[in-house]
């Protein structure tokens, strides 16, 4: 059965990938986190569908099962949605041992995650992840936590699952546009890594469109395995993980100035947009051959993701934010910057105005050739 194995010192633990799994769950569950009782928290979307799945199978692996759902969307990752698992767990007299699962997208897994390292200090908690952006991305490397009015995921911890099941067939429902965003990151994880896996992208983007199971469970493996690596090389993100940020400074700021999804851009799709500006930065500034704007335009556009906005607030509004978002307070704006497929760096010596010509060309079409 596909699987990503993620060793850290202190922890270790495996990502199964299958279609069907769910049915399987009690199963793997117990082999990690045998106890009488589990709770199931899951996006209220997909409760009756994907969260019965999962309770029967729970059920029949001799788990006492709560199925417990949580009102979806990003608006409600915040601390009263945690408050309000506390509440469902202490009821229910969970215990120091009962695995927690976070059945759902990353909205799931980050505040179930982050609820599950806090509740009695610390229970098992399993990822369930059912978006692609959820499985290639948020599941895997142990970030949890929620938003605050004052900003996105100021809130949290870095808390590992025990286990991380993935079921292909969850896909089955995704709306397309929540399947383009997930890619997203998959092309991300390409530029930043792997040149080849970045090519093969490209010549299955119509089977993954379409849904074709063993293309979709190459396809998160490789990235799982991508994620995987990264993590391991670097769990608190004291180097190489903010490579992973490629696109995101740019995307962080398009999605604060046009309020986060709601009637605006999606994240994935932000970050398509983040990843044209930052490689046409690289470009500019002769980091990066232009032949991998071309690349990456092509992919995205093949995909159905925008490489181009028109309506993008203005350019100072654009570049305040993005000072707003930096992580690091030195003053200066750290972007990583693609040196060619498959490699990229970070970098903190971008002028303002370099910066500004990039998010400038993201608002007409971008003038590539596209290669043969
Ligand atoms: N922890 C990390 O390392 C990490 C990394 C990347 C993103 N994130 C976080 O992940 C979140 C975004 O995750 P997301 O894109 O999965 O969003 P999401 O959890 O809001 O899910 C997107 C939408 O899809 C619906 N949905 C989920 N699964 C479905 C299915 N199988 N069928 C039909 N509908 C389904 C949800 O109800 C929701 O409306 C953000 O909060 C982001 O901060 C975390
Ligand atoms: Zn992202």
């Amino acid at each position: 059965m596909p699987h990503v194995d993620l060793t850290l010192p202190h922890h270790r633990y495996r990502i199964h990938i299958e279609p069907g799994l769910l049915s399987r769950l009690g199963e793997l569950v117990r082999s990690v986190a045998p106890h009488k009782k589990a709770a199931v928290l899951v996006d209220a979307n997909i409760a009756a569908t994907l969260g019965a799945r999962a309770k029967a199978s729970l059920a029949a692996a001799g788990y006492d099962t709560l199925l417990h759902a949580i009102d979806a969307g990003e608006q409600h990752k915040n601390l009263d949605t945690v408050r309000q698992m506390y509440d469902v767990l202490i009821d229910a007299k969970l215990e120091r041992k009962s695995p927690v699962i976070a059945l759902g997208g990353g909205v799931m897994g980050d505040s179930v995650g982050f609820a599950a390292a806090t509740y009695l200090r610390g229970v098992p908690f399993i990822q369930c992840p059912t978006t692609l952006l959820a499985m290639v991305d948020a599941s895997v490397g142990g970030k949890v936590g929620v938003n605050v009015p004052r900003g996105k995921n100021l809130i949290g911890a870095f808390y590992q699952p025990n286990l991380v099941a993935i079921d292909i067939d969850s896909l089955d429902s995704l709306p397309p546009r929540e399947l383009r965003c997930g890619l997203a990151e998959c092309v991300k994880h390409g530029v930043i890594r792997d040149a080849a896996r970045f090519n093969w992208l490209q010549r299955v983007v119509p089977a993954v469109l379409r849904g074709d199971k063993p293309t979709l469970v190459e396809l998160v493996q490789w990235n799982v395995q991508i994620k995987a690596n990264v993590v391991m090389a670097d769990e608190k993100e004291t180097g190489e993980r903010a490579h992973l940020n490629f696109g995101h400074t740019f995307a962080h700021a398009i999605e604060a100035t046009t309020g986060y999804g709601d009637g605006g851009y999606y994240h994935g799709e932000a970050v398509a947009l983040g990843m044209v500006a930052a490689t046409r930065l690289a470009i500019d500034r002769g980091l990066c051959p232009p032949t991998l704007l071309s690349q990456l335009v092509k992919l995205l556009g093949d995909i159905g993701l925008p490489t181009h906005a028109a309506d993008l607030p203005p350019t100072p509004r654009l570049m305040e934010a993005m000072r707003l978002d930096k992580k690091v307070a030195s003053g200066k704006l750290r972007l990583v910057l693609p040196r060619q497929l498959g490699e990229v760096v970070i970098d903190d010596t971008s002028s303002d105005e370099a910066i500004a010509a990039a998010w400038q060309t993201l608002r007409q079409p971008q003038s590539v050739t596209v290669p043969a």
